[in-house]
């Protein structure tokens, strides 16, 4: 099977079945980066009514940039990890004073940013910049182990420069952010950590795990 057909199929399913979430409705930079910090480490579910009370609080980067610090902890209370919320702070800054309001574009400048790791970078450059780059979160792994038989461990660090290497070639150049975000949809969905049987999957065909009837030994984890 062609590395075409699979993307095909999967944009295909992801026009269909994409889930209507409120960061989907446009590809503001500003909007993509808030709710991909909210998912870090929170389910979909419960950000989508803190990234809407968020986006009331603070319209813009600026408003973010100026938001006085109680008000920002009072936004974010309750979603925990605050020092997500304190970095956000803190990159918005950046932008809005350092870089004069101007998003860097690439994922390697988006890093530079407080608390924008490769995952996020990955995302940003992908959804609201359109940059054929992978965004490789729990999700991706997970997706790319069972659908490429990947056996490197997702608990070493190193592993991920793996999958970002195996994956990059893969996200198609005009719609790279589409397809991140129907591998995320995928890994809720067809391919999530405890369902092994992909039988529905829309891209079982190119699920060489499903294929071989060994999906439970991806992804390969050792225990820390
Ligand atoms: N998890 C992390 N980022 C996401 C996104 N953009 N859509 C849905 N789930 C996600």
């Amino acid at each position: 099977k062609t590395i075409k057909a699979f993307q095909e199929t999967l944009l295909a399913w992801y026009d269909q079945n994409k889930r209507d979430l409120p960061w989907r409705q446009d590809q503001d930079p500003y909007h993509v980066w808030v709710s991909e910090i909210m998912l870090q480490q929170t389910q979909v579910e419960t950000v989508i009514p803190y990234y809407l009370r968020f986006m009331n609080e603070f319209p813009t980067i600026e408003d973010l940039a100026a938001a006085p610090e109680d008000k920002l902890m009072k936004a974010w209370e309750g979603l925990g990890y605050y020092s997500r919320a304190r970095n956000l702070q803190k990159a918005a800054q950046q932008i809005v004073f350092d870089y004069q309001g101007q998003w860097p574009t690439t994922a390697k400048e988006l890093q530079e940013l407080s608390g924008i790791g490769p995952y996020t970078a990955g995302a940003i450059a992908s959804i609201a910049f359109g940059q054929p780059v992978a965004a490789v979160d729990g999700n991706a792994f997970r997706v790319f182990a069972r659908l490429l038989e990947i056996d490197d461990d997702v608990a070493k660090p190193h592993t991920r420069q793996v999958f970002e290497k195996i994956i990059n070639p893969i996200v198609p150049k005009n719609r790279p952010g589409d397809f991140n975000q129907a591998i995320m949809d995928l890994g809720a969905s067809y391919m999530t950590a405890t369902n092994y049987d992909t039988s529905q999957s829309p891209v079982k065909d190119f699920n060489q795990s499903y294929l071989d009837g060994i999906e439970d030994h991806y992804p390969v984890k050792t225990k820390k």
